[in-house]
């Protein structure tokens, strides 16, 4: 959540959290001021302050200084629909924030720890095989956005709330910042 915070505009910006989840990353930017529109495909998270929608089919009238995807844009049908769906919501010039996952830079030492047990890297791939790929997200991004920041960073600890993971798995988070090109294909 840090990531996020330290490269979003100033409160009180108007954000969009696309694929928020359980939405406590919206509902700490509100409390820090910021105009947070959250929204999510799975009915499940339906609450006050969460809106169900698709990223791809999302429409707003009025423009957002920022797009944030975290943990979410790896799991969309189409990439390509979901960002160019965000730089049509963005305000020209406005940021992309992406803090994310990329299981294909996973080794076996990091495969042997998430499943304890040896010869696991198979079973990692098969596990992840049908999400999105770093590469496959910052190609995209790179496509329609001007990154203006990207970092390689731990991930695992994270997700799995074990600090110990971080000296196997300092490639496996993808963060960046991008801004809307003029022109969005
Ligand atoms: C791993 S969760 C991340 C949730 C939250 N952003 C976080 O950081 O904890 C991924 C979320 O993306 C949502 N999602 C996947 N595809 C989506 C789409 N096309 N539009 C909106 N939300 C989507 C899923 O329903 C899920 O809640």
């Amino acid at each position: 959540m840090d990531f996020i915070t330290s490269c979003l505009p100033p409160a009180p910006a108007r954000v969009l959290d696309a694929g928020c989840g359980d939405g406590l990353l919206a509902d700490t930017l509100r409390a820090d001021g910021y105009a947070v529109t959250a929204i999510d495909v799975d009915p499940v998270w339906a609450r006050p302050g969460i809106r169900i929608a698709d990223i791809c089919g999302f429409r707003d009238g009025e423009a957002y200084d920022a797009v944030v995807f975290s943990l979410s844009l790896h799991h969309v049908d189409d990439l390509g629909c979901a960002l160019n769906a965000a730089g049509a919501l963005l305000r020209p010039s406005g940021r992309l924030v992406v803090d994310e996952f990329a299981h294909e830079a996973a080794d076996a030492a990091i495969a042997d720890r998430y499943f304890g047990a040896a010869g696991s890297l198979p079973r990692w791939r098969e596990k992840h095989r049908s999400l999105h790929t770093g590469t496959a997200m910052l190609e995209a991004v790179a496509r329609r956005f001007a990154i203006t920041s990207l970092t390689r960073v731990p991930y695992l600890h994270r997700y799995l709330e074990d600090e110990s993971l971080r000296e196997v798995e300092s490639v496996l988070g993808l963060r960046l910042v991008a801004e809307r090109r003029q022109e969005s294909s």
